[in-house]
């Protein structure tokens, strides 16, 4: 059975000669006049990771999603777009989604949003349902444990960030520190599973067959959310 890891992939796939990036413009369709969200999904590191950057063009702000590697070249962009980063938000706190966090805030004077169960420094701690709003956009916040106990995913308008949570036709290990197949299971099955079918994925690492997929497509593709009970999961993410 493949089930393998998303740390475990990461080694075997580091030596693609392909990164994936995606830039586009999306009209918000939660505003009554239209507001356009800049979105950049930008690969950096050696890890396959992604950073993201989301913001609103009429305010010119945004959100710097887990910036570890290549801080210089995403501010550079956002630089290029004209955009000022008024938050940092991670997904978790492992090194390869934070590392960059304090060079940008000193660099921009952006704030560090983070779970509140986060170990690691933050000048806003957010819990499930807290709302981060930047211009016009507005991130939800969805605490996801599982992979780590501080892990959430990001809903801006019809695009959901999952981290390390799920990523295309795979979903993060639990076998790290603080990690836990039965809060995965509920993670997923009970907050992640229940969105819409047209809902975007965006996720923290380039492990997929494509940079992204919508909740419909892993619903009916992705081996690790075929239909299972806790118990189950819990035996399919722990047994070799
Ligand atoms: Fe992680």
């Amino acid at each position: 059975m493949q089930k393998a890891s998303a740390h475990e992939m990461s080694a075997s796939c580091r030596m693609r000669s392909v990164t994936h990036q995606i830039s586009k413009l999306i009209k918000v369709r939660h505003l009554p006049k239209e507001v356009t969200m800049i979105f950049k999904q930008v690969a950096v590191g050696a890890f396959q990771n992604f950073s993201y950057i989301i913001g609103d063009e009429k305010t010119k702000t945004a959100a710097l999603v887990d910036p570890a590697w290549q801080v210089d070249n995403l501010l550079s962009l956002c630089e290029r777009l004209g955009l000022k980063i008024t938050y940092v938000i991670n997904t978790h706190s492992h090194h390869d989604h934070i590392e960059g966090n304090q060079k940008v805030a000193k660099l921009t004077g952006a704030k560090i949003v983070m779970h509140e169960k986060s170990p690691t420094p933050k000048d806003i701690p957010v819990k499930d349902g807290d709302i981060v709003e930047v211009g016009s956009l507005k991130f939800k916040v969805i605490h996801t444990p599982g992979h780590c106990p501080d892990h959430i995913c990001l809903l801006v308008d019809g695009i959901l960030l999952t981290g390390d949570t799920l990523f295309v036709g795979e979903c993060g290990r639990t076998d790290l520190a603080g990690g836990s197949p039965g809060d995965l299971y509920d993670s997923l099955f009970d907050k992640i599973l229940p969105l819409q079918d047209d809902i975007e994925v965006y996720p923290g690492h380039d492990y997929g067959s494509k940079p992204s997929s919508t909740i419909g497509f892993e619903r009916a593709n992705n081996y690790t959310l075929k239909p299972r009970t806790q118990e189950q999961f819990i035996r399919f993410m722990t047994e070799p």
